[in-house]
């Protein structure tokens, strides 16, 4: 029989090493924002599975105590958080320097983790949810307490293997191995659907890491508003005309949300310089979001909000409004008295709307929680009931001429969910996609992700201000914004960056980069490192990117082959990149879209200055880029076709990408028709 001694005294990594005694349980900040119950399913028999497995973090002298504490959080928040080995207070991120570790990995990893868990930054802090009402950094407070651990341990010979949030241990490994792998919520195939996710993480073997939550790279709503910006400014390019010098002066952005990723919505407007109304349902966050300088105005009545906005298009100002109520009443008002909207898009979190993640019609926010916790068969049908209604709306709107598009939020599959077969391409099933444009369906995917553009990240470990604006400068001195319009635009947005006090938490930029762009860039700051310049850098990108992300609904929709249903790119990525020496790999499934929806993955690079660094970023950094652009390539996406051509001359010796003959379309259609042609006659024959 194993006893819990042997088990104890094998262990130099465990909770009784931080905690002489049973810690307190500390106090929970009036205020802060509490995550929704999430429902209760669970049998007997797999509530004392879920007990026991969370008992398995605990030294046997502290089962009595937490085995009735552990109990009473799964059945009143459906989860088991340990909320009694949270840190008190504030977690805030450190300057690097301040934390212990035997490597600047292990400490570089503790600044992104604590800066995920900020009050200012995550969504629900306590219950350690970064953002997208669901995304965590990992499970529980006993993982978080073993994994900084860790990390203040590991040396530069070892790697840190972290599944859904539980910290596997260490192993041995080389200086050129990657520090931490992650795994998130991948779920074997049959499996891979929300009702068996949800037992799982009620189980504890599950996380959610959303993209960059569970990768430990979120920066703030900083990290998606270079995205919208971009996103919002080409939709006007594609479809109201604007020419690729103008903005979005003059013009009516409406959507919803002002949450984590979200509420990046208003500051994009202001710096393409148009006007927007965003509805949000809480409060709190349209609060967070005024304070920030990041809405303009608050209001409440709809009249009120669409006079304002013609005020403002009519001056050729940039105003961004916050509608505090429904986006379903907000939709009302505008069909009712034919307002005319430029650009519509909607960004509630429904890729968990069942969850709490749409607020339906009919209900305020406060009563929206209390019937998800009393009566969630109720709960659902309302969700339905206003997502047909969002739906009708939207069509009437579309009819009329206004652009909608899906913002990566999966609400088009959520209308679809709420039984709406109409929003399906072929009327029946989402295999042919939607009558909806998503976003990178006819925006990013061809006009960024095509061309190897994507959301290339950095940190400032040192948390100093001076160092984000030299990186600034750096950065903006590496780009040509007469090379393509696109580069203008990246130009523009880190000329302005700082102007634009978009840091949130610590010192971090996101910048749209192509691969040579984040190639130079990388090098430029290791440099900068080297000479002494700056301190040390986190380099990163989120995961919704031109390679990390299969997922047929957002990042991999304009994928045209048959294989946006596969997830080998974002796998080989994560892969490719572990290989290469990244300091941090992970992939998750599910992401913004939904548990089985996307596999997805990225990378944390530490620029510590030295050659070694250089040498990854030389090789690493092309293929995480150009492994998506082949990928895209090869399903005869043109520009990456493009991008594949000057690739391949460029990179000549080094890189090689397979590219596609494009058949003649005429041929293949009279083959087929022919051969159609003939099995049908043949069957006709008696
Ligand atoms: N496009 C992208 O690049 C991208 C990136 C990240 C996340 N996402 C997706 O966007 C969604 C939002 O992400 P988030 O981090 O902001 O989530 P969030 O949950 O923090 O914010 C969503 C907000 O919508 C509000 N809301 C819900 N229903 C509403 C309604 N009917 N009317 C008005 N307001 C309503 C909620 O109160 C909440 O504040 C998620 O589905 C996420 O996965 C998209």
């Amino acid at each position: 029989m194993i006893r819990n001694s042997d088990i104890s005294g094998a262990m130099t990594i465990k909770l009784d090493k931080i905690f002489d005694q049973l810690p307190q349980m500390p106090e929970f900040v009036n205020g802060i924002r509490r995550a929704s119950t999430r429902e209760f399913t669970l049998s007997r028999r797999e509530t004392e599975l879920a007990l026991k497995n969370a008992l398995r973090y605990i030294p046997e002298k502290w089962h009595t105590v937490l085995a009735p504490e552990f109990l009473d959080e799964l059945l009143t928040t459906g989860r088991i958080y340990g909320y009694r080995f949270r840190p008190e207070g504030n977690i805030t991120a450190k300057p690097v320097d301040q934390y212990n570790g035997n490597c600047i990995e292990g400490k570089a990893f503790q600044v992104m983790i604590d800066n995920n868990l900020d009050f200012d930054i995550a969504l629900y802090p306590y219950e350690l949810v970064t953002y997208g009402e669901t995304g965590q950094v990992c499970q529980n407070w006993m993982q978080y307490r073993l994994i900084k651990q860790y990390l203040e341990n590991f040396t530069r010979h070892q790697t840190l293997v972290v599944e859904s949030g539980h910290p596997v241990g260490l192993f041995e490994s080389a200086p050129e191995s990657p520090r931490v792998i992650i795994t998130n919520a991948l779920m074997v195939g049959c499996f891979d659907d929300q009702e068996n996710w949800h037992r799982a993480a009620a189980l504890g073997v599950a996380n959610y890491g959303q993209m960059t939550a569970g990768g430990w790279m979120y920066i703030g709503p900083q990290g998606i508003v270079h995205g919208t910006y971009s996103t919002i400014l080409n939709a006007g390019r594609l479809k109201l005309n604007i020419a690729e010098d103008k903005d979005l002066r003059g013009y009516l952005f409406v959507s919803s949300g002002l949450g984590g990723m979200s509420g990046a919505q208003g500051k994009a407007v202001e710096i393409a310089n148009g006007v927007g109304i965003i509805a949000e349902v809480d409060y709190s966050r349209i609060q967070i979001r005024h304070e920030q300088g990041w809405i303009g105005r608050i209001v409440d009545d709809p009249a009120e909000a669409f006079s304002l906005a013609k005020e403002y298009q009519q001056k050729k100002e940039t105003l961004t409004i916050a509608f505090y109520g429904n986006i379903v009443d907000l939709l009302e008002y505008a069909v009712d008295k034919n307002i005319r909207i430029d650009l519509l898009s909607d960004q509630t979190s429904c890729h968990a709307a069942y969850e709490g993640g749409y607020c339906p019609q009919g209900l305020t926010f406060e009563q929206r929680t209390e019937l998800l916790r009393t009566d969630h068969t109720k709960f659902k049908e309302y969700v339905d009931r206003s997502l047909k209604r969002h739906f009708e709306l939207i069509k009437s709107m579309v009819d009329r001429g206004v652009f909608f598009f899906d913002y990566g939020n999966s609400f088009l599959k959520a209308v679809f969910d709420a039984g709406v077969k109409e929003i399906c391409k072929n009327g029946k099933d989402t295999t042919e996609g939607f009558i909806f444009p998503s976003y990178v369906e006819d925006i990013m995917g061809p006009v960024l992700f095509d061309y190897g553009y994507g959301p290339f990240r950095w940190v400032c470990l040192s948390g100093k201000k001076e160092d984000l604006i030299k990186t600034d400068k750096a950065a903006m001195a590496c780009i040509d914004p007469n090379a393509r319009f696109q580069d203008k635009d990246n130009y523009i947005w880190i000329r302005d960056a700082e102007k634009h006090n978009l840091v949130v938490g610590t010192q971090a930029r996101i910048l749209y980069q192509d691969v040579a762009g984040r190639m130079n860039i990388a090098l430029k700051f290791n440099e900068m490192v080297r000479e002494g310049a700056i301190g040390p850098i986190m380099m990163g990108r989120d995961h919704h990117d031109t390679g990390g992300t299969d997922s047929p609904f957002r990042e991999t929709a304009n994928i045209k082959d048959g294989s946006n249903i596969m997830a080998d790119m974002a796998t080989q990525c994560f892969a490719g990149n572990a290989a290469r020496g990244m300091s941090l790999v992970t992939l998750h499934n599910g992401g913004g879209v939904g548990i089985g929806k996307a596999i997805n993955g990225g990378f944390g690079l530490v620029l510590d200055g030295s050659e070694r660094v250089d040498g990854i970023i030389r090789i690493a950094i092309p293929w995480d880029v150009m492994g998506g652009v082949a990928r895209r390539s090869w399903a005869r996406n043109e520009n990456s076709i493009e991008t594949g051509i000057k690739y391949n001359v460029e990179r000549k010796g080094r890189d090689h990408i397979t590219l596609p003959f494009i058949a003649n379309e005429k041929l293949v259609k009279n083959l087929v028709t022919d051969a159609f042609e003939k099995k049908r006659s043949s069957h006709a024959e008696p």
